[in-house]
């Protein structure tokens, strides 16, 4: 189970006003966690694993993503926000070694990009998967059209078994794919984008690049047991929660996720994008950003430092690696680093790990620290899990609703105006 140390927090805002304000707050705590949701029901279909586990939709995308890991050479993520972070998150980690290349679109409208995407397509054999609850966002709506054509070129009526479609049961996007004979998944009409990787739209893409999607989900409902199960004064998704209420009370604007790992920077994106569109609302909210060490530590380092003091650090660490490397001695070269002859270089980064903790706690950064064990699909769902109903009970603290998204519609408003969307 992922470990929660939060005892630097402590330090900064004092146990009693953390655990006095989960017991002042247990009625509303007791209602957030109560299994009946009322008018809020469309929003909460991630709170419970089991929901979106069933044994028919498992099959039906395991049979597909076998059929492409043994016939695809590219497969293509057509999607934007929480229509790809999550799967985006977990291939990027999990999948380097995919003989599948996962590709990306949809995610932005760069005419390079989509230019540089059908390139790479030329002669390869291509299945894709266009993702999206409401069929109107531009960027997947755009490079959908694009690929289409792109494959009716390619396999002409053979297209239909090399197109997977997530959408809303229902929707336009639902009636094209079986207008076509693509195969539709759903994408269900009670969880929103970005609390919505542990179904079909985090899944499925995952699978495809090879990755045992039971494992997440197993990860994911182990967690949701143990939230559910233990006292609220012990539990972490609620002293993070409570924790991030009291820092934004006391004037901190900023939380830095940051890792040591590489291979978690899409994953970071995920979270940027769950807390940020979830919380960035009546002008509240702690800003989320993304700190890939010790890279970063050359950058904004200097920031976290000795900036401005309004920002908190959750450090996400992993304890094992699949990969370690013993540093050799050189003889014949004197290049003043004798002293890492020996080490593996997991150790050396697990010191600059602490030692960044050491230093920014130092420096008046309040740092908290999750701890899974190593990076796998397991630890993947529960750290998916963990964020979300962080998320969700920080958010509701807040007096935000965490499930909408009403800002980003401004811009899109503006740009369909300009686009004659509507003339
Ligand atoms: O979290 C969200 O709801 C958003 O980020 C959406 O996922 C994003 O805007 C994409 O929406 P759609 O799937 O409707 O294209």
């Amino acid at each position: 189970m992922l470990k929660f140390d939060f005892e630097n927090s402590l330090a900064f805002l004092g146990d009693n006003n953390v655990f006095n304000y989960i017991e002042e707050n247990e009625e509303t705590l007791k209602q957030l966690f109560s299994e009946k949701k009322e008018d809020k029901e469309q929003f909460f279909g991630w709170f419970n694993v089991e929901k979106w586990k069933t044994q028919e939709l498992i099959v039906k995308m395991k049979q597909k993503s076998q059929e492409i890991c043994e016939k695809a050479d590219v497969f293509v993520l057509i999607g934007v926000g929480g229509s790809n972070n999550g799967a985006r998150s977990l291939i990027k980690a999990l999948a380097k070694e995919s003989k599948v290349e996962v590709l990306y679109a949809g995610n932005n409208l760069s005419s390079n990009a989509i230019c540089e995407l059908l390139d790479k397509l030329k002669g390869k054999s291509v299945y894709m998967n266009i993702i999206a609850k409401n069929f109107e966002t531009l960027e997947p709506g755009l490079s959908f059209r694009i690929l289409r054509r792109f494959m009716w070129e390619q396999y002409g009526d053979d297209i239909a078994e090399r197109v997977i479609v997530t959408g809303t049961e229902g929707s336009p996007l639902h009636r094209l794919a079986d207008e076509n004979g693509y195969m539709f998944l759903p994408f269900p009409k009670d969880i929103g984008g970005r609390f919505s990787v542990l179904s079909p739209v985090g899944l499925f893409p995952s699978a495809a690049a090879g990755i045992d999607i039971e494992e997440i989900l197993y990860g994911a409902m182990e967690m949701e047991r143990e939230l559910k199960g233990i006292s609220f004064r012990a539990n972490p998704a609620v002293i993070y929660a409570v924790i991030r209420h009291l820092l934004e009370e006391r004037g901190f604007a900023m939380e830095f996720l940051s890792f040591f790992e590489p291979d978690l920077e899409y994953f970071s994106k995920w979270w940027v994008q769950l807390f940020a569109e979830s919380e960035g609302k009546n002008h509240k909210g702690l800003y989320p950003v993304a700190c890939s060490f010790s890279e970063d530590l050359h950058s904004v380092g200097q920031y976290i430092q000795s900036g401005k003091r309004n920002l908190a650090e959750l450090f996400l660490h992993v304890e094992n690696v699949a990969k370690n490397y013993r540093v050799h001695p050189d003889i014949k070269i004197t290049d003043g680093f004798d002293y890492l002859d020996y080490m593996e270089v997991k150790m050396i980064n697990d010191i600059a790990f602490r030692a960044t903790v050491q230093a920014h706690t130092s420096g008046s950064v309040p740092c908290n620290i999750i701890t899974v064990s190593k990076l796998t699909p397991y630890y993947f769902g529960q750290l998916f899990y963990f964020f979300q109903f962080t998320c969700y009970i920080s958010g509701m603290f807040n007096a935000v609703n965490p499930f909408d998204q009403p800002g980003v519609e401004a811009y899109k408003s503006e740009m369909f105006k300009l686009l004659k969307k509507y003339d």
